[in-house]
């Protein structure tokens, strides 16, 4: 992310888009990853991120201990945030539900949730458990959104407002470059740079850009849902 940044612009503007963010107001991000989500942020907007996973705390936060941290509980007090944005982590969740709860817990009465994840059964979700599950040291198995994930939302106390598949690419200079960031996101071992090329353009699809860079195509299933109440 660092060496190719705005490889992923499309990915988090079209979550920040849909996340109707005002100047004041609080977001959680979580999991945050890198925390680089909060680039794409409108201005005066305050950002918290929240990342279990020890390799990227000390980016998300430069205090924060790289001892172990849960995911759960979340880290805000109750009824504290304004927008939780969720971006491409809880596919790593098998069971959401607990989660969807402790955001439900912390945002504010009339405050939203803005879920992006991969969907079940899209070339995305093909090209994650099948060819990065090939190719990764641990593989790669994914519990990706669908029905049921809107069905948890509500149950969890949210209502669904939008649930939409958003398609955008992942923009590079070049097919090194395309196939450098992947080998790199996905943790890609033992596969040459030109088996990821060819796996890309067979499974997902690229495109040239009319600025004249290199588009991979990407899509992920985007939920907007909202906590009862007035803001
Ligand atoms: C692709 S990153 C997304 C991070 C950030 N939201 C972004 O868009 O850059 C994947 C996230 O999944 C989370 N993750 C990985 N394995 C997980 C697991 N087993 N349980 C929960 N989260 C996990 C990591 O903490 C990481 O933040």
């Amino acid at each position: 992310m660092r060496q190719h940044p705005g490889a992923r612009a499309a990915e988090f503007q079209q979550i920040v888009e849909r996340a109707n963010l005002s100047a004041g107001m609080h977001v959680a991000d979580v999991p945050a990853g890198g925390g680089y989500l909060r680039a794409y942020l409108p201005g005066h907007v305050v950002w918290s991120g929240h990342e279990p996973c020890t390799s990227f705390q000390a980016e998300v936060c430069a205090s924060t201990p790289l001892a172990h941290q849960q995911l759960l509980p979340l880290p805000w007090h109750d009824h504290s945030i304004d927008v939780v944005i969720s971006l491409a982590g809880v596919h790593h969740i098998e069971d959401k539900r607990a989660l969807f709860s402790e955001c439900l817990r912390v945002t504010k009465p009339g405050g939203m949730l803005a879920l992006s994840d991969v969907a079940a059964h899209s070339d995305v979700a093909s090209f994650l458990d099948q060819f990065v599950d090939a190719h990764n040291s641990t593989g790669h198995r994914g519990t990706y959104l669908d029905q049921r994930t809107l069905d948890e939302l509500e149950e969890a106390g949210w209502t669904v407002d939008t649930h939409e598949s958003v398609h955008y690419h992942w923009c590079f200079d070049d097919h090194v470059s395309m196939a450098d960031f992947c080998r790199k996101l996905f943790d890609l071992r033992n596969t040459s740079d030109v088996t990821i090329q060819k796996a890309i353009e067979k499974r997902l699809g690229v495109d040239k850009l009319p600025s004249g860079r290199l588009g991979m195509r990407w899509s992920l299933m985007t939920i907007t849902a909202r906590k009862q109440g007035e803001h």
